[in-house]
């Protein structure tokens, strides 16, 4: 059935209907749609806009619709245009002329806006839950690892050791930050826009703000036209969304790195790898490598949405109905990389023992032999040279810096004694990065407890 139809003379071409058409995707939203409409009718009712008797059959045929849709007996059909005509129809259908005064003082326009914002809402709270349980898992590799030292790297070479807990922090970090991000976005959308009417409002003596606290949002929308064009918080969503996706992208790409045989640092269960059809001695990071190929499609729904709204003059145009597909598929997108990134972060092996040997192997101490000569009263420029030709030699020979003899040590510079071995053993060059946010564990420490009363806490 069509909602509109009253002033045309002939049916609409077939292939009209079809591309017009949005039932396929937005049916997504029925249960949003029949919470809106109850609401809706709920204040047309206290506003004397309809009977008592009325709003009470209205709010009972579409209870039962809901029921129905829930149950599977009601079957969503897609003969209709969008699910606000499906679930019209059918009221009509079940309760006959009451159901026609349902979209009283409303227009589909305002009625999609809301039923959007109901949908993400609770797609808001679902991501930030999954957000929340990926903290706990790293924060738990955190507590373990405070003192299993590892290389730290920039540009992809080794630099100065750390620990697993510190380079697990900063990936906590990275995703608390997005949940705030998306608690910002929420906090933004959070108005009502039902009651906007098409664009301009209506003459009935609605109530908005009713409306809008019978739906749990902080207030009514401000202005009308707005309400029914404002897409931003879609934008921003997929933008926060986009962030989730960098991060665990940068994420899987580290696991993968890991994972290879050069590295050696983890093992990724058998229960999140995968195998070849031809090399019977492969295990495969695919998990880690689709959710870095996934993030394509997040990053392009949000520059396809941008595209989308960037001429569209105000107030509503059909163009918005383009919002959804790719928003949808952005979400479920978002929240099954996150579970399946979380489920394999949990049952990964960590190889400390790889880890640290490939610490020692790269000079990563070669700062702290520097900096064991400035102590002794070499100025940094020269304890830098100094060092310099400490790590030629070494690599000559093919040993770490902890390998060289004292004599070896004072042929290059006589400030040498025999404290620098311990002045650069792994141990020693972490505990002495003890400054908030290093690797140290004293400082380790004191942000994994700071994690625990955040996770505790939100
Ligand atoms: N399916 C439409 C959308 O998603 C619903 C709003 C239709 N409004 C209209 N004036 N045709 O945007």
């Amino acid at each position: 059935m069509k909602l509109w139809g009253g002033r045309f003379t002939k049916d609409t071409n077939e292939l009209v209907d079809q591309f017009n058409a949005s039932i396929s995707f937005d049916q997504r939203f029925w249960k949003e749609d029949i919470e809106g409409s109850i609401a809706h009718v709920t204040m047309l009712g206290r506003q004397g806009i309809l009977s008592e008797d009325e709003k009470d059959q209205i709010i009972a045929g579409l209870t039962g619709i809901m029921q129905d849709i829930d149950s599977g007996k009601l079957v969503i059909s897609d003969e209709n245009e969008d699910i606000h005509s499906f679930i019209e129809a059918t009221l009509i259908s079940r309760i006959g002329e009451p159901g026609k005064k349902l979209h009283t003082g409303r227009s589909r326009n305002d009625q999609v806006a809301l039923d959007m914002k109901l949908y993400t809402r609770n797609e808001i709270k679902e991501l930030d839950e999954r957000l929340l349980h990926l903290l706990h898992t790293i924060n738990n590799i955190m507590k373990d690892n405070v003192e299993t030292y590892m290389p730290g790297f920039t540009h992809l070479q080794k630099a100065q050791p750390v620990t697993l807990a510190h380079h697990m922090g900063a990936y906590f970090e990275m995703f608390k930050r997005d949940r705030s991000r998306l608690a910002d976005t929420f906090k933004r959308m959070n108005t009502c826009p039902l009651g906007s009417g098409a664009l301009a409002g209506t003459t009935y003596p609605l109530d908005r703000e009713y409306t809008a606290e019978l739906l749990s949002f902080d207030c009514a929308t401000n202005n009308s036209m707005d309400s029914v064009s404002d897409r931003d918080y879609l934008v921003e969503l997929l933008g926060d969304m986009s962030l989730i996706m960098m991060h665990l992208s940068r994420f899987s790409e580290e696991i993968i790195l890991w994972n290879s045989n050069e590295y050696g640092f983890v093992e990724i269960d058998d229960a999140y790898s995968t195998g070849s059809s031809i090399m019977p001695q492969k295990k495969n990071p695919d998990i880690a490598e689709l959710v870095r190929g996934k993030t394509g499609r997040v990053y392009g729904a949000l520059m396809s949405l941008l595209t989308t709204l960037k001429g569209i003059p105000l107030a509503y145009n059909k163009d918005m109905q383009e919002d959804k597909e790719m928003t949808f598929d952005a979400i479920d997108t978002v929240k099954g990389c996150i579970a399946l990134f979380d489920g394999m972060l949990e049952t990964i092996s960590f190889n400390n023992d790889n880890m640290e040997a490939s610490a020692k192997n790269g000079f990563t101490n070669a700062t702290d032999a520097a900096d064991y000569l400035v102590n002794h009263g070499v100025a940094f420029r020269d304890a830098h040279g100094i060092v310099g030709q400490l790590v030629l030699y070494c690599v000559d020979k093919g040993i770490a810096l902890d390998d060289m003899t004292i004599e070896e040590y004072k042929a290059i510079s006589p400030v040498f004694e025999e404290d620098i071995y311990e002045a650069i053993a792994m141990k020693t060059c972490v505990e002495k990065r003890n400054t908030k946010g290093a690797p140290g564990p004293a400082s380790m420490m004191s942000i994994i407890e700071e994690n625990e009363t955040y996770l505790k806490n939100n």
